[in-house]
């Protein structure tokens, strides 16, 4: 039997990966690789939609690549690629951008927010495309399951109603994917604003646990979270955001059960508790930060493993691509 597929893709828009990407999403990319055939990538190309210095860019893509190895991304058990190395994207980008429509695409809401903070005439046209981009990205893979936190479920809908309506005109061609996006973790939030999300765009420094950062860096910001009125640690999504999320991060890299956690410190104040997750997570990230600097040492061996994951991945992109320019009448 055929093992189902999961594919995911992360940008490289920073140096270091945070606490909500690997909660969100890159801790399920570890757990489904032994299950399922996977497919993880670096979303090189959709990180041009922000302009960035080259030398920066290139840094920041070599960097990512080594975070998720150290995370425990198998490039034996994975095809882990760029997205740029995979020119097949692109070709079925355009393909989907030709079946979308002008409003469906305006209703996308994380264009909608960037564009309104920049301005039309700063908002670049990559971004309105995005969305096409990356259900290219998942349906050339025919993908069944999508690991990624909540910010990108509707990028998934607008996926899984391109693949209905190419198949439906065109005849069965793309599998049609799930999102999987998992109850806890879902959602991390800001450390200095436990509202929005933790987010490498919008979020200060001091709201962003990086895996990158010094741990005294990090223990200090979790040490400096914004709390709630009263004192008990309790869960409490609604009036007590700032602790609910604390608990969710202790607990999901502890592995405690939140009730226990609440347990521990029933009767202690939020000082303890803070300083207990600052622990956590320090602890855990350690050894993830000391394994990315380690890799980042051999530049030839990182491009070696993404080369051969390149590799794996169009042998599956281009005869996907191939189906789909045969049905749509392209003479081949
Ligand atoms: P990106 O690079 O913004 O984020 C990578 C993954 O991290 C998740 N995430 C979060 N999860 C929980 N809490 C948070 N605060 C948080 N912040 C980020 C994101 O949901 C994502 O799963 N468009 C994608 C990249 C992409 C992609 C794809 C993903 C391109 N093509 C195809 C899946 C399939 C993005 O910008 O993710």
């Amino acid at each position: 039997m055929t093992r189902k597929r999961v594919l995911s893709g992360i940008q490289s828009t920073a140096d270091s990966l945070h606490l909500g990407n690997y909660l969100g999403a890159v801790r399920q990319w570890v757990a489904l690789q032994n299950e399922y055939e996977v497919f993880y990538f670096i979303a090189d190309l959709h990180t041009l939609t922000v302009e960035t210095e080259p030398e920066v860019l290139r840094k920041r893509i070599l960097a990512t690549a080594a975070q998720l190895l150290a995370i425990g991304v198998d490039p034996k058990e994975s095809a882990f690629f760029l997205q740029s190395h995979v020119p097949e994207h692109n070709q079925l980008g355009w393909v989907m951008e030709c079946l979308t429509g002008f409003g469906e695409a305006s209703r996308m809401t994380q264009f909608k927010d960037k564009s309104q903070k920049s301005g039309s005439d700063r908002t670049v046209v990559g971004l309105f495309t995005y969305p096409m981009l990356m259900a290219a990205d998942i349906l050339l893979y025919q993908a069944d399951l999508v690991p990624v936190g909540e910010d990108q479920r509707q990028h998934l809908e607008i996926t899984r109603d391109l693949a209905g309506r190419f198949n439906s005109r065109y005849g069965k061609t793309f599998q049609v994917p799930d999102a999987y996006i998992l109850k806890s973790g879902s959602k991390i939030y800001d450390l200095q604003n436990p509202t929005a999300k933790m987010s490498k765009s919008s979020s200060s420094v001091a709201g962003i646990i990086e895996f990158m950062d010094a741990p005294e860096i990090n223990a200090k910001k979790i040490k400096s979270a914004v709390t709630d009125t009263g004192r008990e640690v309790v869960f409490d999504e609604k009036e007590k955001p700032g602790i609910s999320n604390l608990l969710t991060i202790h607990s999901l890299l502890s592995g405690k059960p939140i009730p226990e956690i609440e347990r521990e410190f029933a009767g202690k104040g939020y000082g303890d508790f803070k300083a207990e997750v600052a622990e956590v997570v320090v602890e855990f990230v350690r050894p993830i930060r000391a394994k990315a600097l380690e890799l980042l040492e051999n530049e030839p061996a990182l491009m070696a493993i993404l080369h051969t994951g390149a590799a794996k991945a169009r042998i599956v992109a281009e005869s996907t691509l191939s189906r789909a320019y045969e049905n749509l009448g392209l003479v081949r």
